[in-house]
């Protein structure tokens, strides 16, 4: 087989700013070892995130020059609401700035006091809106989704038996709907395959319980299960895209991830009582219902994007891109959560530094070594980012301690990821070197953004 090229060339540039390690010393420094709060112009190559930092294409641009800014009734918005429409078969569909103000509306109408919502795995701003609002938020992955080293195919999966004792226990009429959240972002990028969400959905349907997609990376999940899933080999992205969302009664997106755009959001939706509330929460939060908190340009954007992703040359680099670094990194001896996700690769912090215990962030050390030895920018995925204090003031830390390195969307070659894997395996090879931190000032809620940490 021939090297998988990057299915694009490239128009336009944008430079890098090279740092040496003395000044990354004292930018970690002035940041409080917080990768949030370093200047992006002192990160050489940023795998913070893969939201919102895609390139778009020139088809992509040149829609933005011929969107249509009408308040109302923009020739934009009917062309994304057609796409998502016709993609997701939802009847409602609710324009937002972003992923999480579509879960803010969503559990503003359904949350609240007493109720509870189940998920494979929610996250983080899903926890928020839906804690929020009132409510309870409640993982249920399945007991291969916790074992970072082991090897599976769908790691993403909703754990059923969990998921029936849970409802059991809570009682169906105190959990208004059950999300998925596709790929399981913070259960290491890993897929929900389709045979798991058919049962999801039909499980739930003995209870009267409507399913809620989080579809932010729809389009990643779905290519693995044409490649993984027996019986979807000859299928189309597409086809298997529809089948994913034909089991559900609405979902939340960001379009900044599988919709290949800056900026944008959308909550869907069957049930007409709750997309009457939520429009009208949108009027008064986000902006009327036929932009949402966006431009015309970002909902032309985002409809040419939604189209662009299921381009199988498309996924076909972009989840080799992924497992590529994962390939070089395993290679190396690096403990990664396995198989690869699709959109990242996660170091397994525990078994990286397995010296530094839990309550001193043995994640956040990582994190901080990359961006000293490299200038690259990543992000903890764990006590920091999940923990939460006893009644003791001990920290209650989660299950996985992980660092996440997130590959935008085409923005990077393969000289860059070959540069990150090289930068990863030095810090590997000094790993003993590593200090934990103390987080000397944090807020009550996604602490992990502002958080100021000091080593010890
Ligand atoms: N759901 C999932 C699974 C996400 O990964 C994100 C965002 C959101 C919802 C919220 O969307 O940012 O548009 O408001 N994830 C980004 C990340 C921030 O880095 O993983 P948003």
């Amino acid at each position: 087989m021939k090297t998988i090229i990057e299915p694009f060339k490239i128009k336009s540039v944008e430079p890098i700013n090279f740092t040496t390690r003395e000044q990354r010393v004292r930018i970690l420094q002035e940041a409080f070892y917080n990768p949030f709060l370093i200047h992006a112009d002192n990160v050489l190559i940023d795998l913070l995130t893969d939201s919102g930092t895609s390139a778009m294409s020139a088809k992509q641009w040149s829609g933005m020059m011929d969107g249509d800014e009408s308040y109302a009734g923009s020739r934009s918005y009917f062309r994304f609401e057609q796409t998502i429409r016709s993609l997701t078969g939802f009847n409602h569909i609710i324009p937002t700035h972003q992923g999480r103000a579509a879960e803010k509306i969503l559990f503003s109408v359904v949350g609240g006091q007493g109720k509870f919502i189940p998920n494979n795995t929610h996250f983080d701003t899903t926890r928020a809106n839906v804690e929020f609002s009132g409510a309870v938020a409640v993982d249920l992955p399945t007991p291969e989704g916790k074992q970072p080293a082991l090897r599976a195919d769908f790691k993403g999966n909703m754990d059923l038996d969990a998921l029936r004792k849970f409802i059991e226990q809570a009682g169906p009429a105190n959990i208004p709907l059950c999300m998925m959240t596709v790929t399981n972002n913070s259960g290491g990028g890993q897929p929900v395959s389709l045979s798991n969400i058919r049962a999801t959905k039909q499980l739930l349907q003995e209870y009267g319980i409507p399913l809620f997609l989080d579809a932010c990376r729809f389009a990643e999940n779905a290519f693995f299960i044409k490649k993984r899933e027996p019986g979807y080999a000859q299928k189309s992205v597409e086809e298997i895209a529809r089948e994913m969302f034909s089991y559900a009664d609405g979902c939340t997106m960001s379009a900044k991830k599988d919709a290949l755009v800056n900026m944008g959001g959308f909550l869907a939706m069957n049930n007409d009582e709750w997309a009457r509330q939520a429009r009208n929460l949108l009027i008064v939060t986000e902006g009327f219902t036929t932009y949402g908190g966006l431009a015309g340009r970002d909902l032309e954007a985002i409809a040419q994007g939604l189209t662009e992703i299921l381009d199988e040359h498309y996924l076909t680099y972009r989840i080799r891109s992924v497992e590529y670094l994962g390939e070089k990194l395993t290679n190396a001896g690096v403990p990664i959560v396995q198989p690869p996700g699709g959109h990242a690769i996660y170091l397994d912090a525990k078994a990286f530094a397995p010296h530094i215990p839990q309550h001193e962030y043995p994640g956040q050390a990582i994190v901080c070594a990359l961006y000293e030895k490299g200038g690259i920018r990543c992000v903890e995925i764990g006590s920091v980012m999940f923990g939460t204090y006893g009644p003791d003031g001990k920290l209650i830390s989660p299950m996985m301690e992980l660092v996440r390195l997130a590959i935008p969307r085409r923005v990077y070659t393969q000289s860059h990821i070959d540069y990150v894997a090289e930068v990863v395996q030095e810090v590997y090879a000094e790993r003993e070197r590593l200090r934990g931190f103390r987080i000397v000032e944090e807020a009550p809620m996604l602490r992990h953004f502002t958080a100021k940490f000091a080593p010890l």
